[in-house]
């Protein structure tokens, strides 16, 4: 998958993720302050029950002295303050005493405290007091436990959302991997199944582009070699014409335009030859389950073998620098045609006395052929452009069309390979060293 797909999925996630656990945190944020609240409001509310029925107990004579409620809990700060029949005692008793029965707010020694006043039946009045600050630290310990659930759900929430994201755009993600990983002319349908339904419709419009392209490619293809050979036989005839000629008895001067005449019917030959080749190669993938395990090495050992003499006529040296059994998967036919076509360039560049190696090895699971020679190489310029079709640079050599390098790279493709193209500088030489990669068949 390339990095704008991805990119479009991760944002997806990331916008999916962000909006749910944004609603999530302020659902536990609103939750958690009212149930803090409730639970805070709650325990305060027992508190005061509890007041009251100590001071029930006190009343009923059950319960007193400053030292039985001491006894009963010191942490909880509740004091039993006898205030006797008149006002008496610190401003505070006094103010106190004044108050009327029920549950009041005063003060205790300056600090703010939570009172039931109660009368008893012989007109002396007693309070039962507590510290407000203790009692609004219990109420707040019991309303932080209530809330800390929450707390600790929203997390756990978090994981599960990204989780649930991640898995529901797995299968986009796998279809998206599944285009990448396919050969340039694979247009085969994408699978529907699996997926879910909502990615149906978009699988099914790319299934009706890969259709589309394909037919497109296949009838371009068909023109390519119908027109190339509905050409070979009216050139066929010509060249017979021109044959014949030839044996006819022809002044010098006639004689000399027909070997120009011939040997531009020659090349034309030569460009349908390609053509029909490049057509033959162009997006056929079908036959893929026909073929069979070549040795590279073998198919260029055949091709080496049926050059020489051309080479030798030369004065080139052509040969081996590394050979190793190596297996690849194709038909025998293209991958010689792929050889002989680097070859031939190669021997047509390579001046007299030069030297082409080729090297054929295993790395890892990759074969590589390699074809090195001696020649100029190719401008800066025009590298990147060499395996296009009909393109040949600014010093062509010999009858070629152009169409070699584009027939090379198509085969190239077709086996899922890779193809390129460098200048040799090292240490003031010149040439062109041409490395492809195949995928190694495993036997
Ligand atoms: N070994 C080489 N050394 C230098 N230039 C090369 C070599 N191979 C290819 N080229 C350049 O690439 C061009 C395209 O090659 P190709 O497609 O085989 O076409 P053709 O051989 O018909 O010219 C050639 O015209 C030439 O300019
Ligand atoms: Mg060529």
């Amino acid at each position: 998958m390339d990095g704008g797909s991805r990119a479009m999925i991760k944002s997806l996630r990331g916008r999916l993720f962000i909006s749910l656990t944004t609603v999530v945190v302020l659902t536990g944020l609103v939750g958690g302050v009212f149930a803090h609240r409730w639970a805070f409001d709650e325990a305060i509310e027992t508190q005061d029950s509890v007041l009251i029925q100590i001071a029930g107990l006190v009343q009923s004579g059950g319960l007193t002295g400053t030292q039985d409620l001491h006894g009963v809990d010191e942490d909880a700060e509740v004091w039993l303050m006898e205030l006797g029949k008149t006002p008496q005692g610190t401003p505070e008793e006094r103010q106190l005493w004044r108050l009327q029965d029920g549950m009041r707010d005063a003060t205790r020694k300056g600090r703010p405290v939570r009172v039931v006043l109660r009368t008893r039946s012989d007109g002396s009045r007693f309070a039962v007091a507590q510290s407000t600050g203790v009692r609004d630290e219990i109420a707040g310990d019991m309303a932080f436990r209530t809330v800390l659930p929450i707390a600790a759900l929203i997390p756990c929430l978090m994981l599960v959302i990204a989780f649930v994201i991640a898995r529901s755009l797995r299968p986009m993600v796998r279809l998206a991997d599944e285009l990448d990983a396919r050969p340039a002319d694979d247009m085969t349908a994408l699978p529907l199944h699996d997926l879910p339904s909502e990615l149906n419709p978009f699988v099914s419009s790319i299934n009706g582009l890969l259709r589309r392209v394909h037919d497109m490619m296949e009838q371009q293809r068909r023109f390519i070699a119908d027109a190339a050979h509905e050409l070979r036989t009216p050139l066929t005839a010509l060249s017979l014409q021109a044959e014949n000629l030839d044996q006819v008895d022809l002044p010098p001067a006639a004689r000399e335009r027909l070997a120009v005449l011939r040997q531009g019917m020659r090349r034309s030959k030569h460009l349908l030859e390609q053509l029909l080749a490049l057509a033959r190669h162009d997006a056929t993938p079908s036959d893929r389950a026909q073929w069979e395990v070549v040795e590279l090495d073998r198919t260029a050992r055949g091709v080496i073998a049926d050059l020489l003499r051309e080479a030798i006529r030369r004065g080139v040296d052509l040969g081996f620098a590394r050979a190793e059994p190596v297996p690849v998967r194709g038909e025998p036919v293209m991958l010689s045609a792929m050889i002989r076509n680097l070859i031939d360039n190669a021997l047509r560049f390579v001046p007299e006395g030069g030297r082409i190696d080729v090297a054929i090895y295993q790395d890892g699971a990759t074969c590589m052929l390699q074809i090195e020679d001696t020649g100029p190489g190719v401008s800066a310029d025009e590298i990147d452009r060499i395996f296009e079709p009909f393109f040949r640079g600014q010093r062509p050599e010999g009858e070629g069309v152009g169409l070699g390098l584009a027939i090379v790279k198509r085969i190239v493709d077709r086996l899922g390979g890779s193809i390129e193209a460098v200048n040799m500088t090292e240490a003031g030489r010149t040439g062109l060293r041409v490395v492809v990669k195949l995928p190694a068949a495993t036997v």
